[in-house]
């Protein structure tokens, strides 16, 4: 096959990540004969600092127009401490997000078993869970309207808003997920104060006779939250909204032992993204120390869902495996022996997918 990638390395440990991971998508094509071309293009701080703009029309039109997009991290602290800045590295996410009408975020949480010990949860708690998150991604409190700061600067809003289109297709989509799985939804919410949390119980409980093979269940977010790492293996498929998704896959990642694990896949109207679920490390940039494996594993999620290429995603998932296994890992993930390099980690797996015969 012939596919064309749009790298978007972004800020911070972006770039370091995303060239590992990209000289993995490159033995795996040789391997399986596929012709992939990569274009580079700005998004985040560093495209506030060359154009003015967090996601440049140029960037779009890159998007549009390729296969999939490989994205690495936005954010720098630049912006972090000064909370009066107009135009913000994660405005380009954002928008990035709406324009190509990336309304459902899948985010895939399992344990390896040689990661067991590094949550610090119980091993015998976390080992073998495997859940899906699906977090809504163009809609809510991230985008709604008004958001802002009255005139005199002392007081601020922000809106949650959600249509029932929205959190149809969304949660249609979560139900098909789950057909394909364990047959267990959960939908999380906050119907118990929120109106839109009780537009999603009601649209959801009417989709329910659609999928009567699959079981579901509704459950507060707060609830939820301890319930993610109380027992996560009574979970299979998890959906919910912008925000709320957004801070129980950080708390999920817990369960695999390192926020550098989890990847995402980004899906819905135009080319999908796919990228960590991680941000920019700033403390870490430029010094070949970050985890690769989570834009790694973004890159396997790229070769499955956007170019439907099984096998190719399954030998990165299985190289990454080995790695674990070998003890080959970067300091966050380190427990014997000495930590290894981005660089390092990705040449690793590199070889040992060329050492495969197929
Ligand atoms: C994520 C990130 C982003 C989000 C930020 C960087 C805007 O935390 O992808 O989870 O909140 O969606
Ligand atoms: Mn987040």
């Amino acid at each position: 096959m012939q596919l064309n990638i749009a790298v978007l390395p972004g800020d911070g440990i972006g770039p370091e990540i995303t060239q590992t991971a990209l000289e993995v998508t490159k033995v795996v094509a040789n391997k399986f004969g596929h012709q992939l071309t990569y274009e580079f293009g700005l998004v985040g701080a560093c495209a506030i600092d060359k154009t003015g703009n967090p996601y440049p029309p140029e960037t779009h039109t890159l998007c549009m127009n390729s296969d999939a997009v490989l994205f690495g991290a936005i954010g720098d602290p630049r912006f972090d401490n000064n909370p009066s800045a107009k135009v913000r590295p994660e405005q380009g996410l954002l928008a990035m997000r709406k324009q190509l009408g990336l309304y459902a975020n899948i985010r895939p949480v399992t344990t390896f078993p040689s990661l067991l010990h590094k949550s610090p949860l119980r091993s015998d708690l976390i080992q073998d869970a495997d859940l899906m998150c699906i977090r809504e991604l163009t809609g809510g409190i991230y985008f709604g309207k008004p958001q802002g700061r009255s005139e005199d600067g002392n007081s601020a809003v922000d809106t949650c808003t959600y249509s029932r289109e929205e959190i149809e297709r969304i949660v249609r989509l979560a139900f098909q997920y789950a057909q394909k799985r364990r047959k267990k939804l959960t939908i999380v919410d906050k119907a118990n104060v929120l109106e839109t949390s009780r537009l999603w119980r009601e649209t959801s409980q009417r989709l329910e006779k659609d999928y009567p093979d699959v079981t579901t269940e509704y459950m507060f977010v707060d609830n939820a939250a301890m319930q993610l790492i109380q027992w996560p293996k009574r979970f299979d498929v998890l959906v919910t909204e912008n925000m709320f998704g957004d801070i129980l896959t950080d708390e999920a990642s817990v369960i695999t032992g390192s926020l550098g694990m989890l990847p995402s896949a980004s899906i819905g109207i135009h080319t999908s993204v796919f990228e960590p679920i991680h941000g920019s490390y700033p403390q870490a940039a430029g010094k070949n120390i970050a985890n690769p494996l989570a834009t790694i594993l973004s890159a396997a999620l790229m070769f499955e869902y956007a170019f439907n290429l099984m096998e190719e995603g399954a030998l990165i998932r299985k190289a990454v495996d080995a790695s674990l296994e070998a003890g080959y890992v970067t300091e966050d993930i380190c427990t014997n022996g000495q930590p290894r390099s981005t660089s390092d980690v990705g040449e690793w797996i590199v070889r040992y997918i060329q050492s495969q015969t197929e």
